[in-house]
């Protein structure tokens, strides 16, 4: 058995739905070995019964934002397998308010959930992958990275700027640590049917039937992506196949940056 990942240890943070969770069972497939995050216990104990050797994987429970999180991950992988080689930050909430309507807190929460987590388990996972001079680190972007937005009248201002410093992230440690081995990458999706969206729109008061014929008109070729297609973008970038890429967002949007 050979798959693309074949004995290597992933860790996966929002892995319990969505992205995450697509991300996770092609990864198993591929012959890794999960090491997954979530907020919610139940989606992360679904993910790994749905994979063909359960065995195999393991989880850590908790808010990402948190430090404490980040290193109970990374010593999780750790210790149990005695390395780290991808880490895929897919943890994230959207947002659509305008700024002017954003509480100091709410500012908080969403960088806590978007970005400080990514900043906190890169430097839980990075000493681990220097030693091993090796390692692949995914970050979620998002079109959402690049442009400013409105939905259905509002500004997504706030999820745009945790999107657009993923993006930074990426570059500033790939070129840091490109000599040690270390490549970081972004992945890009457009509108993706997720419980995210689901959730967000929802609460403003938008009947589904109408975003996603909203989302499918936005992208070029008239549809959403599913988490399956930009779980398949964020195996690339995991495996060997990359290895010439760094520092670099990988679009997969279904040609909406493109118009
Ligand atoms: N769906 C899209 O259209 C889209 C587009 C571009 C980028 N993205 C990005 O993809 C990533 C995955 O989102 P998704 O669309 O699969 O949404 P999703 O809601 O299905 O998955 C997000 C997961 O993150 C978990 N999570 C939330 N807060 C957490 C926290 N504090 N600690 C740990 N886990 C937490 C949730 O429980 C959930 O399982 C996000 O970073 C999102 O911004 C999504």
């Amino acid at each position: 058995m050979g798959g693309r990942l074949q004995g290597k240890v992933a860790i996966i943070t929002g892995a319990g739905s969505g992205i995450g969770r697509a991300t996770a069972l092609r990864f198993a497939e591929e012959g890794a070995m999960l090491v997954l995050n979530d907020i919610q216990e139940q989606g992360l104990q679904a993910v790994i019964a749905a994979t063909d050797f359960p065995d195999r994987h393991t989880y850590v429970t908790g808010d990402i934002s948190l430090e404490d999180t980040a290193i109970r991950l990374a010593q999780t992988a750790v210790q149990k397998y005695d390395r780290i080689d991808v880490l895929v930050n897919n943890a994230g909430i959207h947002y659509i308010e305008d700024i002017t309507e954003i509480s100091a807190e709410e500012f908080d929460r969403c960088i806590g959930i978007n970005l400080k987590s990514m900043f906190l388990c890169c430097k839980a996972v990075i000493p681990q992958m220097q030693r091993q001079q090796k390692g692949s680190i995914i970050n979620l972007g998002s079109i959402s990275s690049f442009i400013g937005q409105e939905m259905m009248g509002k500004s997504t201002v706030l999820y745009n700027i945790t999107k657009a410093g993923a993006l930074q992230l990426t570059k500033s440690l790939a070129t840091r640590y490109a000599s040690d081995g270390i490549r970081v990458n972004a992945i890009c999706p457009g509108g993706t049917r997720t419980n995210q969206i689901t959730e967000e729109h929802t609460k403003n008061a938008v009947t589904m039937d109408e975003f996603w014929k909203f989302a499918g008109d936005a992208h070029p070729v008239g549809r959403h992506g599913d988490p399956s297609e930009i779980a398949n973008g964020i195996l690339f970038l995991a495996s060997d196949e990359s290895s010439f890429m760094t520092g670099a967002p990988l679009i997969m949007d279904g040609g909406y940056l493109a118009r």
